[in-house]
């Protein structure tokens, strides 16, 4: 963060390198506040809002710091991601999941993060929306069983070396390839494709997405291997839409140490395996005379302690604490004995997807925005359109509107997100619905009176089809759950020259 010297507004300064001196986020992200500040002068970087010089960088906390209730020595931070609230439940989920790997846990909420300088609107709040995807499998078994489904897809990819060698331009690889050399763990690649497709599925096509891998000094500490999924926007360029991180067993161990909880989980072999073992027994006949009635409280902290860390301390310092007892080695044995084993246990290992909620929500609006003869028409997805259907009766006399209004209320008791208009010619009426993103509307005319037929339009197409009234709802259903085809849900007709 710098501040300006003139009107000593704050910036992100390498928003400002990337903005001002088209630096990439790789080249800013690995410099110190020495080399920042060089860059600041070598690109004559002044303030935007002012064009002041700016002063000295320095580091700044992008966690939001508060207190919690009434004590002010209480320091909380508001959570700058949703995923933790699932690694502290981690042993109740495994429970839920009926303790076996793998299996994965969502969350969306949420989260803050204190910019410094967010001047990209819903691109970057400080108050946004999270959904992590935390999944959890055996590092020893780290198969995807659903890879045969997807291991054709191609994905773009730009990997750290190509990156590194100054290379924008992704490679296209399919998902076998990518795991050769690309990618590490199949889960990853697995999300990853699904990823590229929910994207398709919110109208971004294939060749405006990319994936770009993050450097060693790029990743977030708790990740081994990351991949950033970027979309092409008008506005704001490629920007980042989710990140997919192998998260490995950083967070279930960092949360295991500090709180002492048991998260790890328990694998059973197939057949038991006798292992020779080193076992610590206490010498009652020492401990009893010295610890005397807290003797059994020593016996029962030496049975629960790692042996080797007994060993250890005994070797080096002469004594282990058990608690707040000094342990002397003449207290303990330790024998060898052949045990069997039934299984181990271990601590799970976790990749990530993790989705900007806003940002999507941004990306489906720019995707779907389109004119058409200086008309605006909002081609959201159909599954995504707040309204799915407009019904308008052609002309509100002759018993027209209160037909269409019946027709109406059974849509909306079928379960339809259905808007009724009968104000201004049908023309305006379906340029309303096309602006508004409403995919199909629905004409009640005088042939509707004879016949019980209605006539569907496409908002994408104009197309228009006549269908039977009666069964509108199954065939809407299919339209709306299954994607049928517009032209598949009745007769083609010309649209009325008069309308
Ligand atoms: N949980 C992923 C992130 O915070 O980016």
């Amino acid at each position: 963060m710098a501040a300006c010297l003139k009107c000593q507004k704050k910036f992100r300064v390498d928003h400002l390198l990337q903005e001002q001196a088209k630096m990439t986020d790789t080249q800013t992200e690995n410099l110190n506040l020495n080399e920042i500040y060089t860059q600041i002068k070598r690109h004559k970087i002044k303030c935007p809002e002012c064009k002041g010089d700016l002063g000295q960088p320095k580091y700044f906390m992008t966690m939001f710091t508060t207190t919690i209730g009434p004590y002010s020595d209480a320091i909380g931070y508001g959570r700058p991601e949703a995923a933790q609230g699932i690694f502290v439940e981690f042993k109740r989920l495994h429970e839920i999941a009926r303790e076996k790997l793998p299996f994965g846990a969502a969350q969306i909420g949420h989260a803050l993060r204190n910019e410094i300088s967010p001047r990209q609107g819903p691109i970057r709040l400080r108050e946004f929306t999270i959904a992590d995807i935390e999944f959890f499998f055996d590092p020893e078994e780290p198969h995807c069983p659903l890879l045969k489904h997807i291991e054709d897809e191609t994905l773009r990819l730009i990997p750290a070396a190509r990156k590194q060698s100054g290379k924008n331009e992704p490679v296209e690889v399919t998902v076998k390839e990518a795991l050769k050399e690309y990618i590490k763990v199949e889960w990853q690649a697995y999300f990853m494709v699904l990823a590229k497709k929910f994207l398709e599925e919110l109208g971004v096509e294939e060749n405006r997405q990319r994936f770009i891998e993050k450097l060693g000094w790029e990743r977030a500490h708790y990740s081994s291997q990351g991949y950033d999924q970027e979309i092409y926007l008008d506005r704001w360029g490629w920007t980042e839409v989710s990140g997919h991180n192998y998260r490995t067993d950083y967070d279930l161990e960092h949360h295991r140490e500090h709180s002492g909880a048991d998260l790890q989980v328990f694998k059973r072999y197939d057949k038991p395996v006798l292992k020779e073992k080193i076992v610590l027994e206490p010498v009652l006949v020492k401990i009893g005379p010295i610890f005397k009635k807290d003797a059994s409280k020593v016996v029962a902290i030496l049975r629960q302690s790692d042996v080797r860390e007994v060993e250890t301390c005994l070797k080096t310092k002469g004594s282990f604490m058990a608690g707040s007892f000094k342990v002397l080695p003449e207290h303990v044995r330790f024998v060898k004995k052949e045990i069997e084993e039934t299984g181990k246990r271990f601590t799970p290992h976790v990749v990530e997807p993790s989705f900007g909620m806003d940002r999507l929500a941004y990306a489906v609006l720019e995707y779907a925005y389109n004119k058409r003869n200086d008309r605006v028409v909002l081609k959201i997805p159909r599954d995504l359109a707040p309204i799915q259907i407009g019904v308008f009766p052609l002309v509100t006399k002759d018993g027209l509107a209160e037909e269409a209004r019946s027709l109406c209320n059974m849509l909306v008791i079928d379960g339809f997100r259905v808007e009724y208009d009968e104000a201004g010619s049908i023309g305006r009426r379906y340029a309303r619905a096309d602006e508004a993103g409403t995919p199909i509307c629905i004409t009640i005319d005088y042939r509707t009176m004879k016949d019980q037929t209605v006539t569907l339009r496409d908002r994408d197409s104009w197309s228009q089809v006549r269908t039977m009234k009666d069964n509108l709802a199954t065939n809407l259903q299919q339209y709306f759950l299954f994607k049928r085809e517009f032209e598949e849900m009745g007769k083609i007709v010309q649209p009325n020259k008069k309308l």
